[in-house]
């Protein structure tokens, strides 16, 4: 069997699965969706973001990018926060990074990778910002506190967005918040960080005006 027709396979299978266990799940959910959560996290493949929370369809908006990066230049991940927090009205945003990731070691490297080394810059931004605290440790530990320094970067750029600090303006009740997965025990960890108010957002980056950006 061609490995594309395996998956399609599986797909069926899955399917009745589903309605076995629960008749109504896919006429329920074609109905609408209405997930409270929108998760931004890495494209990694052992990363199956519904899954290691123990959703199901329907309960979480998911977007993905190498690094789990939110860069305000990136339609893409603008466009997603914007339409998760209008329309979908989440009430969560969870950055989740996971430790042992390739996108941060290839941001420690000097090595080049083609392409995405323009992706990979923002994460060595991040790398210069906390040189100090970074530089003492050996390699691993420098990794996976990178990988950390990376998710907290990266809640701090959610609070800078226009899309956010309207839904606040707006008394909508957002939750910003950092998580990192370990893909050797499967175990998230909470990285303390939870953003809910315009007052933790440095004032520079106060958006004030009425643009729609
Ligand atoms: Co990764």
């Amino acid at each position: 069997m061609p490995v594309l027709d395996e998956l399609l396979y599986r797909n069926k299978q899955w399917a009745a699965n589903r309605l076995r266990q629960d008749p109504d799940f896919f006429s329920r959910l074609s109905a609408q969706q209405t997930p409270d959560y929108l998760w931004i996290g890495c494209s990694d493949s052992r990363v199956p973001a519904t899954e290691i929370v123990g959703l199901d369809p329907g309960e979480m908006f998911v977007h993905r990018n190498i690094g789990n990066v939110v860069i305000h230049t990136d339609f893409n991940c603008l466009s997603v926060m914007q339409f998760a927090i209008d329309v979908l009205r989440v009430k969560h945003i969870i950055v989740c990074g996971h430790y042992g990731c390739g996108a941060i070691r290839a941001a420690m490297s000097q090595l080049s990778y083609g392409f995405v080394d323009n992706w990979l810059r923002h994460i060595k931004e991040i790398i210069v910002k906390y040189e100090a605290e970074l530089v003492p440790l050996d390699e691993d530990a420098r990794l996976r506190r990178l990988c950390e320094l990376n998710v907290i970067e990266q809640v701090k750029n959610l609070g800078k967005s226009k899309a956010v600090q309207r839904a606040w303006d707006a008394g909508h009740p957002l939750q910003l918040h950092g998580w990192i997965y370990g893909i050797a025990d499967g175990i998230i960890h909470d990285l303390d960080i939870h953003l809910h108010n315009r007052e933790q957002i440095p004032s520079i980056f106060h958006m004030l005006g009425k643009s729609d950006a």
